[in-house]
């Protein structure tokens, strides 16, 4: 019998990930696949680093031969305007292949001094729009409603996969300015576009959760109710295993199979954890380059030193960051909620705050961490009822609004049929609470 040796893959901890380096999402994929065929549109709901703009990228590029799809992904990522908006898609649209030359007309048409950069290559639309946010969005419409019906008139009657990154950031930061109405415009009109697709699909993702843009904009969910949610969440078993066991083989390294497991517990079979502590395994702990077995004590002891480490791991801090620019003037009582979840921490320093203060960590079942084991990562889950909750933080009137963020950003979960709450990761819990303590920021 030949064994297949897995592919071996680079450690990708940082930067954009090569497409062929993808690992998994097989049935989200199947799925994600069927319900576009169907002529549904899709928004990509996962927090932290799950893999959604590697996805959309290896997607975007594993269809590049496809019978049935074709896929753009557009990236708007640091924009705050409807204008820098059009302007992004339009570059973007002019990008793809097989674009008919009729609707590459129809742009030049729109846009003064557009001329194709180089003979053969893409044509780039070096643009700035005139007029203001309002007029941006109504040729925007035009675009739209054009590209759709030239996709129609195409020999190759692919349906067009429109997959937006970040466009949720996009609306909150014209929110957060205090453009009200042009990001209620946006939806709006994004929600329209939708709805008069024929041949294009809209995939909507972003780091920040659509409902609370909803929420900031006062619109009702009625906005996005198109959207079919897909969440990725962490890999599946198999698929973790083989992103360990190529990555292993990258880094020209073997390792125990009882690493294997602990890595992929250690991580919760995170893809972004698992390269991460993956890059840290090529060197010991004295930075040499090593080549023995992978042992489960290495995965722990890197593991805990991974989180911890304040100066290179920048991941980590990203995660508070990340609930301090989503929940916006709401952040201190997320944390506070958040906190309040997290129970006795073992080996460290009392959990923060609220969660000492209120004596609800204390005695928690499965709280305290085993001896000989390093802290954080073997955390147990301590769910609490929302009344224990709000009696452990100084509860507002938006008590209920953050907790159920909270639980449609998936940091929390609800159990018990909805009557108690715990994070739903423990990998992610034990990152926050090392990275979240207040003596130490
Ligand atoms: N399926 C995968 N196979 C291999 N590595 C992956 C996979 N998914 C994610 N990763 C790793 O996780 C990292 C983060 O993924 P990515 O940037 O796609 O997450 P994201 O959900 O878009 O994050 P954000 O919420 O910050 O936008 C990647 O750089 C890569 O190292
Ligand atoms: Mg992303």
């Amino acid at each position: 019998m030949t064994v297949i040796q897995p592919e071996p893959i680079p450690a990708t901890a940082g930067g954009e990930l090569n497409p062929s380096h993808f690992v998994g999402r097989r049935a989200a994929t199947i799925r994600i696949r069927q319900m576009l065929e169907n002529g549904q549109h899709i928004r990509l709901a996962d927090p932290w680093r799950m893999g959604k703009t590697s996805w959309l990228r290896w997607f975007e590029a594993s269809c590049t031969d496809d019978r049935w799809l074709q896929v753009k992904v557009i990236s708007y990522t640091g924009l705050n305007s409807i204008r820098q908006f059009v302007e992004r898609t339009v570059e973007g649209l002019a990008e793809i292949d097989a674009m008919p030359e009729a609707f590459l007309d129809y742009l030049r048409g729109l846009f003064d001094g557009l001329a194709p950069d180089g003979a053969d290559g893409p044509v780039r639309f070096r643009m700035s729009l005139p007029g203001d946010e309002g007029s941006a969005l109504k040729l925007m419409d035009g675009i739209v409603r054009t590209l759709d019906k030239t996709l129609g008139g195409r020999t190759d009657a692919r349906p067009l996969v429109l997959g937006l990154d970040e466009v949720p950031d996009v609306i909150l930061a014209m929110l957060r300015a205090g453009r009200t109405a042009d990001g209620r415009n946006m939806l709006d009109r994004m929600r329209l576009w939708r709805a008069n697709s024929r041949r294009l699909r809209w995939i909507i993702a972003g780091s920040i959760g659509l409902h609370h843009v909803l929420e900031l904009a006062g619109v009702s969910r009625a906005a996005v109710n198109d959207l079919q949610p897909v969440s990725f969440g962490p890999l599946e078993p198999a698929e973790a295993e083989e992103l360990v066991q190529r990555l292993v083989r990258g880094l020209g390294r073997r390792i125990e199979p009882a690493a294997t497991a602990s890595l992929i517990e250690r991580t919760g079979a995170i893809p972004h954890l698992i390269q991460s502590l993956a890059a840290r395994l090529r060197y010991d702990e004295h930075d040499m380059t090593t080549i023995g077995p992978i042992t489960p004590a290495e995965v722990v002891s890197r593991f805990t030193a991974y989180i911890q480490d304040r100066d290179q791991s920048v991941a980590p801090a990203q995660l508070v960051a990340r609930i301090r620019h989503d929940y916006g003037p709401d952040a201190p009582l997320a944390f506070a909620i958040l906190d309040a979840t997290l129970g006795v921490t073992g080996q460290h320093e009392p959990a923060p705050g609220a969660a000492t203060q209120s004596g609800l960590a204390e005695g928690s079942p499965g709280a305290t961490t085993p001896p000989g084991q390093p802290g954080p990562a073997r955390l147990m889950p301590t769910p609490k009822t929302a009344g224990q909750l709000r009696a452990a933080v100084m509860a507002t009137d938006r008590f209920d609004a953050v907790l159920n963020a909270l639980v449609e950003d998936h940091y929390l979960i609800a159990v018990e049929r909805g009557r108690e709450f715990a994070w739903r990761y423990p990998a992610l819990r034990a990152i926050y609470h090392e990275r979240r303590a207040p003596w130490r920021q």
